[in-house]
């Protein structure tokens, strides 16, 4: 104890704030001193790095850098922060940048964003942040590394997303999709707004997995409360009762209370939050406090309804939309579920196993992905310093592989503004570099599952659907996620031919 006292001193004589300069200048004084030191150290932490790098860019601001340019180019149509940066400084690979309070690099170039996915838990781990936490619990996943994280989604592989148990579900993940196509089928005029739609599909079905929840009054108020969550989870962290920050936790503290509620009133108690607190239970060191096993299991629940329906319910958005606008894909799309039918008996349900065989479909859930951006880039810091050609990523930084420029990089996909997914149909094709799910130690846990709603939601579609005409002139915002400002309003036509008898 004694020689930390020391060393302790010795460190704030440094700053000339030890314990003579404290006393003869009072307590008042210490902190504005050790204030202003911080900010020097910063100040030349940031410089040093900073010159060492070799990395061009600017850090803009103080403390804030160019976060607000940055969110501001991200939710208007009109620009793009990597794209313009990039050009700045003559097509450079990476660049630097502050966002989120951090220095950070922005890489773009393919290899090195492979080279940072693959190296997780080594040169980089995962850094999301602080307010996703704050709004979906520190025991997220997305927040965790170390052994927290390997136990979590060891449990979401081997426990919710294994291959047998979500076969079983297909049927009652159908149902959702044709309950909400059949509504729209019922009243041809009607105009739908399909984000809403889809969202509430999505949402059931996580619930369903997740909670092994009906649709019901509690996923109802549930839905409704995570939207407000989700736009809070890159605002700035000021909680007061307007901001939307501070409506995002009042969003959580109600949605904590509806699944406090919804484990105490069940009958049966073997599902995933028991399941998930049993094993902490084994596997925690011994002696943690009950309310921490709580905690993660609740974490857990609210983090996979997060992470499980929004994502899923945006490219079933943008699949209606990009469909609608290329009758060739429709067409070709349509081909192959009939084709898929015929192979069938009448009324006999589609599997697991039909979805994994309908290449054509994949690719359009590929290229929906990829046009749309839910995965814009990852967040990661780094833990070493890391060297990639003629320039450094520096030990500590907040590191974004920028999916989004690898998917839109014209020598890597050919017109790459142009939606296309018979772009993967060929060998060289099945090839391409795709991160619509990230990738490495952290891929997706959910990504079959997702794929297996889409293809469902896919089959109905154009089985019930011979046309679907967009209405709106949607805008696009990609800031937090992706998102149409109409909501995508649509009226369907029906197909005349014999319908397939409904599930
Ligand atoms: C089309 C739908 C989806 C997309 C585009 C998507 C995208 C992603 C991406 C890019 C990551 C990587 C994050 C990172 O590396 O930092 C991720 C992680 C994750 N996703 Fe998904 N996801 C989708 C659906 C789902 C579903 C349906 C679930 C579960 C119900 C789910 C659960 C998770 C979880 C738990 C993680 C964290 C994994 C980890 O940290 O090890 N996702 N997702
Ligand atoms: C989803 O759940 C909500 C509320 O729980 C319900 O109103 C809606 O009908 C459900 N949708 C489907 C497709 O089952
Ligand atoms: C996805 O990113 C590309 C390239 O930056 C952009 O042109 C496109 O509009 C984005 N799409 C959506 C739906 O956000």
């Amino acid at each position: 104890m004694a020689e930390l006292g020391v060393s302790e001193m010795e460190r704030m004589n440094t700053f000339g704030i030890g314990a003579d300069a404290q006393r003869g200048l009072g307590a008042g004084m210490t902190l504005p001193l050790l204030f202003l030191a911080t900010v020097v150290w910063w100040i030349w932490q940031r410089h040093k790095a900073n010159l060492e790098s070799g990395l061009p860019g600017t850090f803009g601001l103080p403390f804030i850098g160019e976060t607000l340019t940055y969110v501001a180019k991200m939710k208007s149509p009109l620009g793009n922060f990597v794209d313009e940066k990039t050009k700045r400084y003559n097509g450079a690979q990476a660049f630097k940048s502050s966002l989120f309070f951090q220095p950070t690099v922005i890489a773009t170039e393919v290899e090195t964003v492979k080279m940072i996915v693959a190296k997780e838990g080594r040169s980089f781990v995962s850094n999301y942040p602080s307010s996703f936490a704050l709004l979906l619990g520190r025991f997220n996943g997305l927040n965790m590394n170390g052994e927290n994280w390997k136990r979590l989604r060891k449990f979401v592989i081997s426990h919710i997303m294994r291959v047998d148990l979500l076969k079983e579900r297909m049927a009652d993940i159908e149902d959702l999709v044709v309950r909400t196509l059949d509504s729209w089928a019922d009243d041809e005029g009607r105009t739908i707004y399909v984000e809403d739609e889809t969202k509430t599909i999505a949402f059931n079905i996580t619930a369903l997995i997740v909670l092994n929840l009906k649709p019901g009054k509690v996923s109802q108020t549930m839905q409704r409360d995570y939207y407000p969550l989700i736009e809070g989870m890159f605002s700035l962290p000021i909680n007061l009762p307007w901001t939307i920050y501070g409506k995002a936790t009042q969003a959580r503290v109600r949605i904590l209370k509806t699944l406090e509620e919804f484990l105490q009133s069940r009958t049966v108690k073997d599902d995933v939050f028991d399941n998930y607190v049993q094993l902490l239970q084994e596997e925690l060191p011994p002696g943690s406090p009950p309310a921490l096993k709580h905690e993660m299991g609740l974490d857990l629940l609210t983090s996979l309804l997060f992470a499980g329906h929004d994502t899923t319910a945006a490219t079933m958005v943008f699949s209606v939309k990009y469909i609608g606008e290329n009758p060739k894909v429709l067409a070709e799309l349509r081909r192959e579920h009939e084709e898929l039918l015929k192979r069938k008996q009448p009324g006999e349900r589609i599997s697991w196993d039909d979805c994994k065989t309908l290449s054509f479909s994949n690719s359009i859930i590929t290229e929906t992905l990829r046009m749309c951006n839910i995965s814009t880039t990852v967040f990661r810091k780094s833990l070493e310093d890391v060297h990639v050609g003629d320039y450094v990523i520096p030990k500590g930084w907040l590191v974004l592989p920028y999916f989004r420029a690898v998917h839109f990089n014209p020598s890597i996909y050919p017109d790459p503004y142009t939606f296309n997914p018979f772009r993967y149909q060929d060998a060289a094709g099945s090839k391409l570099p795709f991160f619509g799910f990230g990738g490495g130690a952290r891929l997706c846990p959910g990504m079959d599952l997702a794929r297996a709603e889409l293809c469902l939601f896919l089959h109905h579609l154009v089985m019930k659907f011979e046309s679907w005409e967009l209405l709106g002139n949607d805008v696009v915002s990609y800031f937090p996620f992706p998102r149409l400002s109409a909501r995508l309003p649509i009226r369907v036509k029906r197909r005349t031919p014999p319908q397939q008898p409904s599930t």
